[in-house]
């Protein structure tokens, strides 16, 4: 089998110890990949201890407590706290997830906190979606329309909204895009199971009128094609949609379109 090792400024070390504070009963150890650019030195590997009696049920509730009593540089996003915005995304207990809607309660033992991975980190839980989100835009996200514009808003029948169902939900937050190794392997030329998602429900949104040259330039042996159906995206989406099964219904309708 094949072994991959780390280059040497890569590898973990251990990092610093935070102590649960005096008198906590219920003690979780919080496991967190630390990572400062500005600080020469390999990324190390802090452990905050909880009280959970004292700390809300999510995993984000546990890193802002870290950060407003612990270690105030401790680096994460977040906004909604409710799994809408998908800022939040990151890798709890070895699986790509939103710390927001993850809860605490679900991991035995030590809390392991990582970022996505596969993604450069600018610091400690953040990292850079940059590319994601350029190869996002490459498939033009918009209504696309050659009829004039109605007068008002483009209308749309109530069973052709509905197969926007499974799609118009992802958050973009890239936890599949990160999980598939597909995607670790060729990021620059494969789309990945989020923008291919994306793709997807454009090419079916009954409203638009370019899904012919949106096939076209989808039809690549790299852009959609990677895709080998592993399914490691749609069992780590945190929304629960299947990018896999859009990536199928994409391959279907080009074979489709020579027939
Ligand atoms: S399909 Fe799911 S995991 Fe992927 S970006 Fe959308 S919401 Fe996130
Ligand atoms: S099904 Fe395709 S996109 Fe999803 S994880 Fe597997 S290879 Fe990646
Ligand atoms: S904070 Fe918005 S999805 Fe977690």
């Amino acid at each position: 089998m094949a072994k991959f090792t780390l280059p040497k400024n890569s590898r973990i070390q251990p990092g610093n110890e935070h102590p649960a504070p005096d008198g906590a009963r219920r003690i979780k150890a919080f496991k967190v990949y630390r990572y400062d650019p500005e600080a020469a030195g390999n990324p190390r590997l802090d452990v905050f201890e909880l009280d959970l009696d004292d700390c809300g049920p999510m995993v984000l509730d546990a890193l802002i407590k870290i950060k407003t009593e612990q270690d105030t540089s401790l680096t994460f996003r977040r906004s909604c706290r409710e799994g809408v915005c998908g800022s939040c995304a990151m890798n709890v207990d070895g699986r790509n997830t939103l710390a927001c809607t993850k809860a605490i309660a679900e991991v035995a033992g030590d809390v392991a906190v990582y970022p996505l991975p596969h993604m450069a980190v600018i610091k400690d839980l953040v990292t850079d979606f940059t590319h994601f989100f350029a190869q996002y835009e490459s498939i033009r996200p918009w209504l696309q329309t050659d009829s004039p514009a109605p007068a008002r808003e483009w209308p749309q029948a109530p069973e052709d909204r509905a197969k926007l169902d499974g799609l118009y939900e992802c958050i973009l937050c890239a936890c599949c895009s990160t999980a598939c190794p597909s995607y670790w392997w060729n990021p620059e030329r494969f789309l990945g199971p989020a923008t291919l998602l994306q793709a997807y429900r454009w090419l079916v949104d009954s409203r638009d009128e370019h899904a012919g040259e949106r096939l076209h330039e989808l039809e690549d042996p790299f852009r959609l094609y990677r895709c080998h159906t592993i399914m490691n995206c749609a069992n780590t989406c945190p929304k629960g949609l299947n990018p896999a099964k859009a990536i199928a219904e994409i391959k279907k309708s080009l074979v489709e379109r020579h027939l």
